[in-house]
């Protein structure tokens, strides 16, 4: 069967039908334009974005029916094979793989950037002790652009690379100074020598009186870790990254709007939540209570690490995620971690139960994440900030594909009205 080419919608009230185009992408589904609909009075209801293409994108790419995820077309399982974290952001935001002098050029930029302006420390002493990372970063990163506003023109590409190169170098350094201030250690700053990953755990885990010399398993694993997160095509964040930029906002607001969006549980807050959720549950033998309490309607837990927007199938990420858990343990010596055993058993149970294979929820690259950071020495508060900034390679390459479109407008969304009608005022003493 051909596939159609353009849709008619009708009305049961007589008004001329419309007959809308429908839009092809490379891969995927084809999307119904209706773009021309609100010129006709018109409009569509769609809350949660359920059924709604918000733009044109050519950086990621979701078969959520057969649990494939592809950067710029690349599967992610040859990217978290052969790649460092900044080959795949030199990939995502500038659309093909790096040359080797390509890579070095970047990779040399991103790490002559990753020092922050000293007055930013400033910033973050006027935070609470025992701030949370994530509202930490969302302060600090949204501050950022009053600290580099000589680069926030964003109509102009040579400072929205500079920007892009500022934001992707300096966030690793905030979101583990957020980590410092948290627990009361000096903030360390930045190893150029360092690699991405190896830099980052530097700056966690280095004290000045001690010398921390990075895992190169552990380093690798982290590595790995970033890739996966690095972009996932028009969720929450990204969408409200790209909503935020489409005003013209300066890139550092937008990103820290992107961090505000992705603290929550059921999008980057997840993987925290799921590591609360297993040692909550904290015995196989409590699984079954917890699995009863996830399907019951009245009962607003859900089981953290499961399920998906888009994938109906195993969410290709937490399939490299488990590999990655067992060769952090096994490095570690930890291969009977309770918890990791705890997290198989729930997996088993929940990928055997009606509910959970009638609605098709399997687990989501959260559900081992948390484990394998925790081996690592992570705290639980530092899993969505990290997140974060593997993210922060997506939003950047994402906000710059929503500038550069000539077909990008003003995110506006129109509503439902189901408020009052028109009612006069009542002077207040008499309401
Ligand atoms: N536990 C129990 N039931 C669930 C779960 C879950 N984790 N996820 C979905 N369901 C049920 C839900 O109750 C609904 O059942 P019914 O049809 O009987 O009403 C059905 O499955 C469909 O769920 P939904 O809420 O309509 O699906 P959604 O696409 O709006 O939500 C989700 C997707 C990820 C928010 C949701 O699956 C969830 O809350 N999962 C737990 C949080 C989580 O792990 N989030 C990380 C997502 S991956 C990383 C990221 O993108 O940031």
């Amino acid at each position: 069967m051909t596939k159609p080419t353009k849709v008619t919608l009708t009305f049961d009230n007589g008004i001329e039908p419309i007959e809308l185009p429908i839009l092809s992408g490379n891969l995927g589904s084809d999307v119904i334009d209706i773009r021309t609909l609100g010129k006709h009075g018109i409009f569509t209801y769609d809350p949660g974005f359920l059924s709604t293409a918000s733009c044109n994108s050519d950086i990621t790419f979701i078969d959520g029916e057969k649990g494939l995820l592809y950067y710029r077309g690349y599967p992610i399982e040859q990217l978290a094979e052969n790649c460092d974290f900044l080959e795949v952001a030199y990939l995502l935001i500038n659309g093909e793989l790096p040359n080797e002098l390509e890579k070095k050029q970047f990779s040399s930029t991103i790490h002559q950037h990753t020092m922050l302006h000293d007055q930013l420390t400033n910033v973050f002493r006027g935070f609470r002790r025992d701030a949370h990372p994530m509202a930490v970063m969302v302060g600090v990163v949204g501050s950022m652009s009053a600290f580099y506003h000589d680069s926030v023109d964003v109509l102009d590409p040579i400072l929205r690379e500079i920007t892009s190169n500022r934001l992707l170098a300096k966030v690793p350094t905030v979101a583990a100074w957020s980590y410092k201030y948290n627990i009361g250690q000096p903030f360390i700053y930045p190893q150029n020598h360092l690699n991405y990953a190896e830099n980052f755990m530097h700056m966690m885990f280095a004290t000045p009186c001690e010398k921390y010399e990075p895992n190169p398993v552990l380093a690798k694993a982290f590595e790995r870790i970033l890739i996966l997160h690095a972009d996932h095509e028009q969720n929450a964040s990204t969408s409200t990254v790209r909503l935020a930029g489409s005003s013209g906002a300066n890139p550092f607001a937008c990103i820290a709007a992107g961090i505000a969006s992705l603290w929550g549980p059921a999008h980057g807050g997840a993987n925290e939540a799921t590591l609360k959720m297993l040692e909550e549950i904290g015995d196989v033998s409590r699984i079954s209570e917890f699995i009863k309490r996830a399907k019951d309607k009245n009962d607003s837990f859900r089981l953290m690490g499961f399920g998906h927007r888009v994938y109906r199938s195993m969410d290709p990420r937490a399939a490299i995620m488990q590999r990655t858990c067992y060769e952090v343990l096994n490095e570690l010596g930890l291969h009977n971690d309770p918890l990791f055993k705890l997290a198989l058993e729930l997996e088993k149970i929940a990928l055997e139960d009606e509910y959970f294979v009638s609605r098709r929820l399997y687990p989501n690259v959260d559900f081992y994440s948390g484990i394998v950071m925790r081996a690592m020495g992570i705290p639980n508060s530092m899993f969505t900030a990290i997140f974060a900034l593997a993210r922060t390679a997506g939003w950047i390459a994402q906000w710059n594909e929503m500038i550069t479109n000539p077909e990008a407008k003003i995110g506006r969304p129109r509503q439902l009205y189901t408020g009052n009608t028109r009612r006069d005022f009542i002077p207040v003493d008499k309401r």
